[in-house]
């Protein structure tokens, strides 16, 4: 992770400085005090070469000025837009804008005059995103083409609540950067067992960790689980995260837990019903729900959170071969309903439905998420720039919706209904896993809602916002680690304490 400092504001001697700076703001205004101080030292080189560039201070407006005199290496102004109703998302594109013009440069002052303490945190955390690379296994990079920022030093007068604000928000970065990690890995390395491994490795921020294998899977009647499983030589896991952060802190009788629960489809060929070859290599990120619920833990732990949570993924390979499940065999699931398997590609609900019985069945919690790269179906429905959500539930649905706004993480609520359940009808079993091609997100959801039993629930298809494949201010293309912003907002804003 990028260095991050916290020093009083102060005109650097050398190097680069990043000057954060409000829409319209002229000199003198609270934004722009760096700015006036790096003109009396420049002889007005900068606010020229800002001029000439017509930077107005518009948000995601950022100018690079090389070289402007006092000893700088660069000066690059970013804009923050009307600081009237700023949110924290914007304050981290901000932070993200600046540490992209920033990759030639080893160090960096950033100038968050006229922001408060906890926004200068957000612009930290906005650097320290954008800064994340996944290197592991690039053996012949020369050293001229790496990025080069090591250590931003994040200039406020309110240092206090600046660091305090930081501390915080490094655990939820730390978060994000493991949920990257998880979803970069490729499908050779991170099998389920392999991820188990990383999970278990949590412990170490005060975490209880479980693992169950195939034994107590097939023994508890994780039929539809299993008959996934059933192809690949990797053996599937479950993984349970439990934190208890609520209890401990007051020490008060136990509230029901937050539950979340991702698919963790470490590979998706499609089984029997097997993917085209073209793009197949995407399905590593089949796990990308269960890299956000483990993100997610990882962050609320790393903050110390006072809340109880429960992460829990089902972890599993979907391969074809002769001991694969075909399409037309019936699985029994753990609830005891059915499922006649139309189509072995339609996997991660069936990993769902068995982890989702047994969250409710053995914790009772107040709501439970699922995260989950169900439906190519509900990226043709909103594209990458939202992800869709199904809930039983109009106030936490709500909730959602909102977080979604404050972080970036857009979130889209879509329909369940009657009519759409009934397109999972199946002639020889409970039900069948596809309901066709019309709504095919929707009867995704539906399947899951039978798994539920009621409990205030919602399902988020992540399908096209775990990857991206270009840049976003405060995400370098690949892995996004989307819902572990949005979801530690959620559980920050309206369930702690
Ligand atoms: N993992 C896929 C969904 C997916 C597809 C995510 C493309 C991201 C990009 C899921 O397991 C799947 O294969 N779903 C099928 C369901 C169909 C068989 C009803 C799909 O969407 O095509
Ligand atoms: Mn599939
Ligand atoms: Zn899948």
């Amino acid at each position: 992770m990028l260095d991050i400092a916290f020093a009083k504001p102060a005109l650097p001697k050398s190097g680069a400085l990043v000057l954060l700076l409000e829409e319209g703001a002229a000199a003198g205004s609270p934004t722009a005090a760096l700015l006036d101080a790096a003109d009396a030292a420049t002889d007005g080189a900068v606010s020229r070469a800002l001029a000439a560039a017509e930077f107005k201070g518009r948000r995601d407006q950022t100018v690079t000025v090389l070289a402007p005199g006092a000893g700088l290496s660069r000066v690059v102004a970013v804009g923050l837009g009307k600081l009237d109703g700023i949110a924290a998302r914007h304050l981290e594109d901000a932070g993200g804008h600046a540490a992209a013009a920033l990759a030639r440069e080893a160090a960096a002052a950033v100038s968050t005059a006229g922001l408060t303490g906890a926004q200068a945190a957000h612009v930290a955390m906005g650097l320290a995103l954008r800064s994340y690379r996944f290197d592991r296994y690039r053996t012949a990079e020369k050293p001229q083409d790496k990025p080069k920022l090591g250590k931003a030093t994040v200039l406020t007068a309110e240092l206090p609540k600046a660091r305090d604000a930081w501390g915080g928000l490094k655990a939820v970065a730390e978060g994000v950067f493991l949920s990257r990690d998880l979803v970069s890995e490729p499908a050779n390395v991170l099998n389920p067992a392999e991820m188990a491994e990383r999970c278990r490795k949590l412990q170490s921020l005060g975490l209880k960790v479980e693992v169950f294998g195939p034994k107590e899977m097939t023994k508890l009647g994780f039929g539809a689980l299993m008959g996934v499983a059933m192809g690949s030589a990797n053996e599937p896991r479950m993984v349970v995260m439990t934190w208890n952060g609520a209890g401990a802190a007051k020490g008060r009788t136990k509230a029901k837990p937050l539950a979340f629960v991702g698919k963790g489809v470490t590979f998706d060929t499609g089984g029997i019903s097997i993917k085209p070859a073209g793009g197949m290599e995407d399905m590593k990120w089949d796990m990308g729900g269960a890299g956000t619920v483990v993100g997610l833990m990882a962050a609320l732990a790393g903050r110390k959170a006072k809340v109880d949570a429960i992460g829990l993924v089902g972890l599993v390979e979907n391969m074809p071969s002769g001991s694969a499940q075909r399409p037309g065999d019936v699985v029994k699931t753990y609830s005891g309903q059915t499922v006649e398997v139309i189509n072995t590609d339609a996997e991660g609900r069936l990993v769902l439905a068995d982890v989702l019985w047994y969250c409710q069945q053995k914790y009772d919690p107040r709501f439970m998420i699922d995260l989950a790269t169900l439906t190519g179906a509900m990226i043709v429905a909103l594209g990458h720039e939202y992800a869709g959500f199904f809930s039983n539930d109009d106030g936490l649905a709500q909730q959602l919706h909102d977080a979604g706004t404050v972080t970036g993480e857009a979130v889209w609520r879509m329909p369940l209904g009657e009519a759409y359940d009934r397109q999972i009808k199946s002639d020889i079993a409970d039900m069948k896993n596809i309901g066709g091609r019309p709504g095919g997100a929707i009867t995704a959801a539906q399947f899951i809602q039978r798994f539920v039993n009621a409990k205030p629930w919602v399902h988020m298809d992540v399908a096209g916002t775990v990857w991206r494949s270009k840049d976003a201010p405060t995400i370098p293309k690949g892995a996004t680690a989307f819902g572990v912003r949005l979801l530690d907002r959620l559980v920050a804003e309206h369930y702690e304490g």
